[in-house]
């Protein structure tokens, strides 16, 4: 079996001590006689993975008291929506700063829920962060929401912004766990776990307790961060499996050295890929450098014809899933946690071969 370096966006690439782990636990998890896919969610040994992650979550981010871990179904793009429902009435106003697609779609989502003043908006390029001093603020908003990093465009906050006693709601889903955190500035932080924390169906929502309840509408009972907090995550059935790889990723990232070594290795994964693509003629990236990405490269090819056989013959080379997303084209290279160096030097050496072989 040969494994490829996967450059995609999410699901994304696993550590390899993660899928070995899976692997041997596949037949038989923990002594149960079963699989931890049929294990019940109520049982005593998933009751055991489900806080085990929890607690890995809690001591790796350094999650103050006083925050609620939810392990939730749905996507990063049900809290889009869950968003609203829990922290503003219908006639409430919630600020949402747009720097892409994955903010613009919560923009789109909240307005269907309560009035949205967009308080910024970097369209149609989406190649920088807005000065937060500009933003079109409201003064009694339901909340601040922005999304850290743009996983399309490939636009990154380096800061976070400063926005009062107004709650901030942030989605993680790109940046989570690729460096350290201080969650206190954060009303509401939540991540689809495809990316950096393991694989598709779960998120995970981080909200402060003074934040539930707070909207005081109805809500439905699966999105609602009270209910779900009052039952464990465990109104419903939860996407078990997801969780439990949630876990030991979170295991692998603490046997590492935890989120510094995670951003040292991110500074170096992205160093060398913005370094290769600035040294070339031929590839490019429009994002204005302070706000590049950390996490998804996104790139063009100054003859944008050869990016289609660029992206086959990287694949047919073992560096797969290069191409861009279908909404804005071009190539990108997404380096979650899981990516090693080798990936990047690999990618680089080969984008290297490339422009030379095409040098007149
Ligand atoms: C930043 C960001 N937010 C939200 C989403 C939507 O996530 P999901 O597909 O889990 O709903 C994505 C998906 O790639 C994303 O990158």
């Amino acid at each position: 079996m040969t494994r490829v370096y996967n450059f995609g966006s999410g699901p994304a690439m696993l550590p390899a001590p993660v899928l070995d782990r899976i692997t041997a636990d596949l037949p038989e998890f923990g002594g149960s006689g079963m699989s931890v896919m049929e294990l019940g969610h109520r049982s005593p040994g998933f009751g055991q993975v489900a806080a085990g992650a929890e607690g890995r979550l809690r001591s790796v981010l350094g999650i103050p008291d006083g925050y609620r871990v939810l392990f939730l179904p749905g996507g990063a793009s049900l809290q889009f929506a869950a968003v609203p429902l829990n922290l503003a009435s219908p006639a409430q106003t919630a600020d949402h700063v747009v720097t892409g697609h994955w903010s613009r779609r919560a923009a789109d989502e909240a307005a269907r829920f309560c009035r949205v003043q967009v308080a910024a908006d970097t369209g149609p390029d989406h190649s920088t962060v807005p000065e937060p001093g500009e933003w079109l603020r409201t003064a009694d908003a339901a909340y601040v929401a922005y999304a850290v990093n743009e996983t399309i465009h490939g636009v990154e906050f380096p800061f976070v912004p400063d926005v009062g006693e107004v709650p901030l709601v942030a989605d993680m889903s790109s940046t989570l766990l690729s460096r350290p955190l201080d969650l206190d500035r954060f009303g509401v932080v939540y991540a689809g776990a495809q990316k950096n924390l393991g694989i598709a169906g779960l998120t995970v929502v981080i909200v402060r307790d003074d934040l539930i309840g707070r909207s005081g509408r109805p809500v439905p009972a699966v999105i609602d961060w009270g209910e779900m907090a009052r039952t464990g995550s465990m109104l419903n059935t939860p996407p078990t499996f997801a969780w439990y790889v949630a876990g030991l990723v979170l295991d692998w990232v603490a046997d590492e050295g935890g989120l510094p070594v995670m951003e040292e290795r991110s500074r170096r994964r992205k160093d060398l890929l913005y370094d290769a693509i600035d040294a070339s003629d031929l590839y490019a990236n429009t994002v204005e450098p302070a706000f590049r990405s950390w996490t998804n490269v996104p790139f063009t090819m100054s003859d944008p014809a050869l990016e289609a056989r660029f992206a086959e013959e990287a694949a047919a080379a073992g560096l797969v899933n290069l191409a861009g997303h279908r909404s804005v084209g071009g190539l990108r290279a997404s380096l979650y946690n899981a990516m090693p160096i080798e990936g990047v030097e690999t990618l680089v050496s080969f984008m290297g071969d490339f422009e030379r072989l095409l040098a007149p």
